[in-house]
């Protein structure tokens, strides 16, 4: 009798439970906003920024521009952001936080266009690196699914990195869901993202550049594309201040005047664009045949050496500081604009927004960076926080407004 009982109970049980949706199906709005919270402990530390982006990409600093000291950072293992310590919780790296719902669970993920795996801080984490992270538990997900055998692994210039197992489960961003997404669960961190206020990242560049083996992944977004009303998604950050990514349609109340488009080379799995030429002030200079990607994962503006050097030329004080890992100046300064050219249209950056942070009270930091040896120039936050950047992958292209 009992037994007939219990097998009855479960009966009603599975019955109760919706059959499981098919991989990549969409439920929910054909068109929605996720907030992009502004980290309220975020601090501004421009040398660990470049660091992070220096390690990201793989760049090597120019002869005399790192201090010892930062060229043993870059090189170590065991670089410790400026919320290194060990009581502080998390504060630093990432600035804008998206609230994302991975088989139910919260998490404060990093939406990164410049990178494509979509991985999270995992229950299979050493108590010290969860220490100040949300983590998701596979085990109490209804709705996960182990992919057997699959690996991912993301491993930086500096020996920094996360790696670890992968599985499927549904992701709900904005309050809508994508089923059978590819989840990349962290059994391994360095430092650097133990110490970053972000309990995972989800990428948004280009799937072909998804570390998952022995076969690739797609993106949330590539997977919830089909569905949304417009095949895009846009990023809006304004400075020091709550923004948010847009699904499938462009808010036309976060941008001011007419949206440029430049044609997205996807070749390199970014969201690639020529970028010939650029501005200080009223001067034109060319860069002819270089290229830029929009990425909002890294935070400052990085561009080539010499468009770096001849900006802060008009910047009555500034100077390369191999302490700080670049370029400082009197805070007293007020700096010109930059306009950089995307795909044949420009984008000006206020000098206002190019003074990135206070480093003792008299000198300031730089929001504009060079990429050292790089060859590429790399528009991160700072860019966002004066456009708002549109990533539609119908041509592909890339947009960019003024914020309102
Ligand atoms: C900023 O970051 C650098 C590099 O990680 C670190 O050496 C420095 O102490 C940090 N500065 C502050 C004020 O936290």
């Amino acid at each position: 009798m009992l037994s007939t009982l219990s097998v009855l109970a479960l009966a009603i049980t599975a019955s109760a439970l919706p059959a499981p949706a098919p991989a990549g199906q969409v439920i929910g709005s054909k068109a929605f906003s996720a907030p992009a919270v502004h980290n309220s402990n975020y601090q501004r530390n421009g040398t660990a920024a470049l660091l992070k982006a220096y390690a990201k990409y793989n760049l090597s600093p120019k002869e005399g521009q790192f201090s010892s000291e930062l060229l043993a950072a870059l090189g170590s293992s065991k670089v410790k952001r400026q919320d290194g310590s060990a009581s502080a919780a998390p504060a630093g790296g990432t600035e804008y936080l998206v609230s994302t719902s991975v088989g139910g669970e919260s998490l404060n993920l990093d939406f990164d266009t410049g990178s494509a795996d979509l991985w999270v801080f995992s229950s299979s984490l050493s108590s010290a690196s969860k220490k100040g992270h949300d983590i998701y538990t596979a085990s109490k997900s209804p709705t996960y699914q182990a992919l057997s055998g699959y690996t991912w692994s993301i491993t930086y210039a500096d020996g920094s990195g996360a790696s670890g197992k992968v599985g499927t489960d549904t992701v709900t961003i904005g309050g809508t869901s994508v089923t059978g997404q590819a989840v990349e669960l962290a059994t391994k961190v360095s430092s650097t993202f133990v110490s970053d206020a972000a309990d995972g990242l989800v990428g948004l560049a280009f799937s072909s550049i998804n570390t998952v083996q022995p076969v690739q992944q797609q993106t949330f977004f590539d997977n919830a594309q089909p569905s949304l009303n417009s095949p895009l998604f846009a990023a809006y950050l304004p400075y020091n201040a709550d923004g948010a990514y847009d699904f499938g349609f462009i808010d036309s109340s976060k941008y001011s005047g007419s949206i440029n488009y430049a044609t997205v080379n996807s070749g390199n799995g970014f969201w690639e664009f020529a970028s010939n030429s650029y501005q200080v002030g009223g001067s034109t200079f060319s860069q002819s045949g270089n290229t830029g990607i929009a990425d909002t994962g890294t935070t400052l503006v990085l561009m080539i050496d010499d468009a770096v050097s001849n900006y802060y030329a008009s910047v009555s004080g500034a100077s390369n500081s191999a302490t700080y890992g670049g370029y400082i100046f009197p805070c007293s300064t007020s700096l010109p604009s930059l306009s950089v050219d995307i795909g044949g249209n420009y984008a000006t950056i206020p000098g206002s927004l190019l003074n990135f942070q206070s480093i003792d009270g008299t000198n300031c930091f730089g929001g504009l960076q060079s990429v050292g040896g790089g060859t590429q120039n790399i528009y991160g936050d700072v860019f966002f926080n004066a456009y708002y950047g549109i990533f539609d992958a119908s041509v592909p292209q890339f947009g960019f407004a003024a914020l309102a």
